[in-house]
């Protein structure tokens, strides 16, 4: 169908085979940090250095990693649907920029970059890839004790959500790769599709916690799961 909108949100399950951990399975982040330590307001304020040590420690991993076959192939959807006329809007979960990486034109990352400071002090924002210290100062404001990485923790509110209900609420089609479903608001955006009448189909190495809500589930390495889906839709347009 030429003219057709797709709604993707990712997960760390798309990054998982470019060497990024993911964050709940077997040796997954969570199960060697404590997330209330590392990825909370009050852990900031408790142990900024703590913080910082962990985001440092993702960023030097971001270096060293490359796109898979699955980032690949949804930039190639993104240009194969604007080339009939239709749109995909990818939100990912994920702060890493893989997508990008990839030649993903328009990535929404509702929790933020990894490769972005953001000042705590006066909220501005810069690309950064270097390692965060508490002796930077703020170009902006000019406080030092405020660098901490651009990405929502818990308990903060993700961003974009406007823009992505509206992006929902247009597509033809809601596809989820590589996300457990555990976290919301990204977990409930299947039960919205559904509500709102629009297909829903699960990409995932197995099935996610809100496999039940899906029309069409397809389970296996995103790497190979991913390229065969695109071909598909693509194939079919
Ligand atoms: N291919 C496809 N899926 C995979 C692969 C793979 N190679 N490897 C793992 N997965 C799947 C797992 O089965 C799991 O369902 O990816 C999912 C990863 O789930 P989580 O680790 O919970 O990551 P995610 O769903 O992205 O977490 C959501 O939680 O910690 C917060 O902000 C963080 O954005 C993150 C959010």
């Amino acid at each position: 169908m030429n003219g057709m909108k797709i709604f993707v949100l990712t997960g760390a399950g798309v990054s998982a085979e470019s060497g990024l951990g993911t964050f709940r399975d077997k040796d997954g982040v969570w199960t060697k940090y404590d997330l209330s330590e590392v990825a909370t307001p009050e852990g900031f304020a408790r142990n900024p250095a703590l913080v910082r040590d962990f985001y440092n420690a993702r960023r030097a991993n971001l270096a060293g990693a490359a796109p898979n076959a699955a980032h690949v192939a949804l930039a190639r959807l993104e240009a194969g649907l604007a080339a009939r006329g239709g749109e995909l809007w990818l939100c990912t979960q994920n702060v890493d920029d893989l997508h990008e990486k990839a030649g993903s034109q328009r990535v929404i990352h509702m929790h933020g970059e990894l490769a972005v400071t953001r000042c705590h002090h006066c909220q501005a924002t810069r690309p950064d890839t270097q390692a965060l210290t508490a002796e930077a100062v703020c170009a902006a404001c000019g406080r030092d004790g405020g660098a901490r990485p651009h990405v929502v923790w818990f308990g903060e509110t993700p961003l974009f959500m406007d823009a992505i209900e509206d992006a929902l609420a247009d597509a033809d089609l809601f596809v989820s790769i590589g996300t457990s479903g555990s976290v919301y608001p990204a977990a409930g955006f299947v039960s919205e599709a559904r509500a709102m009448g629009i297909a829903t189909c699960e990409i995932n190495l197995e099935p996610s916690s809100n496999a039940y809500v899906f029309d069409e589930k397809v389970y296996g390495p995103a790497s190979e799961t991913v390229p065969a889906w695109v071909e598909r839709v693509l194939d079919g347009l």
